[in-house]
């Protein structure tokens, strides 16, 4: 069954304990942190505290989608608080670009792919599960061969930096892509989609190869969240 990780981007901060705790209570299986520099994306997010809370609030998974330049300076400190999963950017140390409506980082090819395996590495073993991520312009198979040492593939369809965008479609094809990889390579990591994700396009997402959505506004601005969560499930 897919997981529903909403995305705390998008609740309501003046009352953050009764979001986190209203979203374990409907059946979320994850807590999405979003995590940014203003450098690797336009926007400044928050940094571990939210972690801190949402860790003492609820049981559920968090997984920490650092959308930083220099993941190294961040993933111990989420990894400490016991943050289960920590996804970086396949294109830090690429190029910036403008794409769509922005500007986004993407990748032709890895950058430092020593850089890129000591990473997983030493999220692996601060004791979380290592997860890659991919923006709208890069191809996913500039991932393939770093999947089998992942936990997690987190493909991005919306350019990274801001909650309540439109989502950019070319993430089926990916999607499709990562899960045949997988499959042919008889791999295990779990396919997280981030980015304007919702019931319009939640059953396709799925039948494409997604096993966890992340859901920012379209959770938090849902009038039932119950209700939200069971008609993605159903
Ligand atoms: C975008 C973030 C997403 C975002 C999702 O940079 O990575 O996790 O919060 O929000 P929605 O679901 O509103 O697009
Ligand atoms: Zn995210």
């Amino acid at each position: 069954m897919v997981k529903i990780a909403p995305s705390i981007l998008a609740a309501d901060f003046s009352r953050l304990g009764e979001e986190i705790r209203a979203a374990e209570n409907v059946g979320a299986d994850m807590i999405h942190l979003d995590i940014m520099d203003g450098h690797f994306v336009p926007n400044l997010s928050y940094g571990s505290v939210v972690a801190k809370i949402s860790k003492r609030i609820t049981g559920l998974p968090h997984d920490a989608h650092l959308m930083v330049s220099e993941p190294e300076n961040h993933f111990e400190t989420f990894a400490r608080l016991g943050v289960e999963y920590i996804a970086f950017h396949i294109e830090i140390g690429g190029i910036r670009k403008n794409w769509e409506r922005g500007w986004v980082y993407t990748a032709e090819k890895i950058a430092d792919e020593r850089r890129m395996l000591d990473l997983i590495a030493d999220i692996r073993k601060s004791r979380a599960h290592p997860g890659l991520a991919v923006n709208p312009p890069t191809e996913v198979e500039l991932s393939f061969p770093l999947l089998e040492e992942v936990d997690l593939l987190l493909l991005m369809s919306v350019n990274p930096g801001f909650a309540g965008q439109e989502f950019i479609p070319t993430v089926y094809d990916k999607l499709r892509k990562a899960a045949k990889y997988r499959k042919d390579n008889q791999l295990r990591f779990e396919i997280m989609v981030d980015g304007g994700v919702g019931l319009g396009n939640a059953d396709k997402l799925i039948d494409a190869g997604a096993d966890i959505l992340v859901a920012g506004s379209s959770f938090f601005g849902a009038t039932d969240y119950g209700e939200f969560v069971r008609t993605i499930k159903s």
